[in-house]
C-alpha cells in the first residue's frame, strides 16, 4: 500500500498548489491513501469547511492539523461533524473532535491516521509520548489496521525524532510537520517505521516560513511590530513523501516528494 502525506498547507499559495500538482502526483505515484496537513490554509490561520471540502474532492482521505487548528471558529463545529479531520489527539480532555481515526485507502485497507502536537517550544499539552504509546499498543499493525501513520506536529527536530524512535517497528511513519522546512533526513528506522522530521509546507518558499518577509524582518530588527503578517502570494511548492508499506504494516519503501518552483525538487522513484 501506499500512502501519500503533504505538509502544511500554508495560504492560498498552498491550496493552489496542491490543486495544481496533486493529480500529477497522483498519476505518477498512485497513492491507495492520502493524508494532507492543513492547519494554516485559510490565509495562514486554521482552515475552513469549504477549505476542507475542497481538499477532499481534490483525494485527500484524512485532514490533519496542530496548534492552529482553532484559528478560524466555524471549525470547532465542523470538526464534530467530520470525522476525517483531526486535531492533535493530545488536546486536553473535552476538546472537540478526534486525534486520531481509521480510513479506508483505495485499496481496502485501514488506514490508523493519529495527529499528535510536540511539546517543545509550543503550547503546554497532555504527554503526546504516553497517548502515542497507549494507541500503538492498542492497535497492532496487520490486526485490527494495516498501517498506522503518524502526524507529529511540533517545532523541534528532536522531540520528533525520539517520538519516531520510541514507535519504531509499532506504526509505519511518523512524520512532523510544523516548522514549515522540509528536512533531509527521511530514513526507515531499525524497526521499519518511516521518519522525516519535517514534511515542509505546500506553500510560496520565497517568504519566512510561508509569511511575507517585511513584517517578519522587522519584528526580528527593530523589536516592534510593523502590522499583522500576510501569506506570502507567490506560486506555491508542494512538499511531503510518499511510503510504501509491506505485508507486516512497517515501511519498504520511502521518498521525500518536492515538486513546484522552488526548492531541489524530489520524486520518489518506487
Ligand atoms: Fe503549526
Amino acid at each position: 500500500m501506499r500512502i501519500l502525506f503533504l505538509g502544511d498547507i500554508m495560504g492560498r499559495s498552498g491550496r493552489e498548489a496542491v490543486k495544481k500538482h496533486l493529480p500529477t502526483l497522483k498519476e505518477k505515484l498512485k497513492p491507495d491513501a492520502i493524508i494532507i496537513n492543513a492547519e494554516n490554509a485559510a490565509h495562514g490561520r486554521g482552515l475552513t469547511e469549504k477549505i476542507c471540502k475542497e481538499l477532499f474532492e481534490l483525494g485527500a482521505d484524512c485532514i490533519t492539523t496542530g496548534n492552529h487548528v482553532w484559528d478560524q471558529n466555524e471549525t470547532m463545529l465542523y470538526i464534530t461533524r467530520e470525522p476525517r479531520l483531526l486535531r492533535p489527539a493530545n488536546f486536553p480532555d473535552g476538546t472537540p473532535g478526534n486525534g486520531h481515526v481509521v480510513v479506508e485507502a483505495r485499496n481496502g485497507a485501514k488506514i490508523l491516521v493519529a495527529n499528535y502536537m510536540a511539546r517543545l517550544f509550543m503550547d503546554p499539552m497532555d504527554d503526546p509520548f504516553a497517548q502515542a504509546r497507549e494507541l500503538a499498543s492498542r492497535n497492532p499493525l496487520g490486526k485490527t489496521v494495516h498501517a498506522i501513520f503518524v502526524d507529529f506536529h511540533g517545532e523541534t527536530t528532536s522531540e520528533k525524532m525520539a517520538l519516531a524512535h520510541m514507535l519504531d517497528g509499532q506504526v509505519t511513519a511518523v512524520v512532523g510537520t510544523h516548522t514549515h522546512l522540509p528536512t533531509a533526513d527521511g530514513q526507515i528506522l531499525d524497526g521499519g517505521t518511516a521518519f522525516q522530521a519535517d514534511a515542509g509546507m505546500c506553500g510560496d518558499y520565497n517568504s519566512v516560513i510561508g509569511m511575507q518577509k517585511e513584517v517578519p524582518i522587522t519584528r526580528f530588527t527593530k523589536k516592534v511590530s510593523s502590522g499583522p503578517m500576510q501569506p506570502a502570494d507567490g506560486e506555491g511548492t508542494v512538499c511531503g513523501c510518499l511510503i510504501e508499506t509491506d505485508s507486516n504494516g512497517l515501511t519498504k519503501n520511502y521518498g521525500q516528494v518536492i515538486i513546484g518552483p522552488r526548492l531541489t525538487n524530489r520524486m520518489p522513484d518506487f
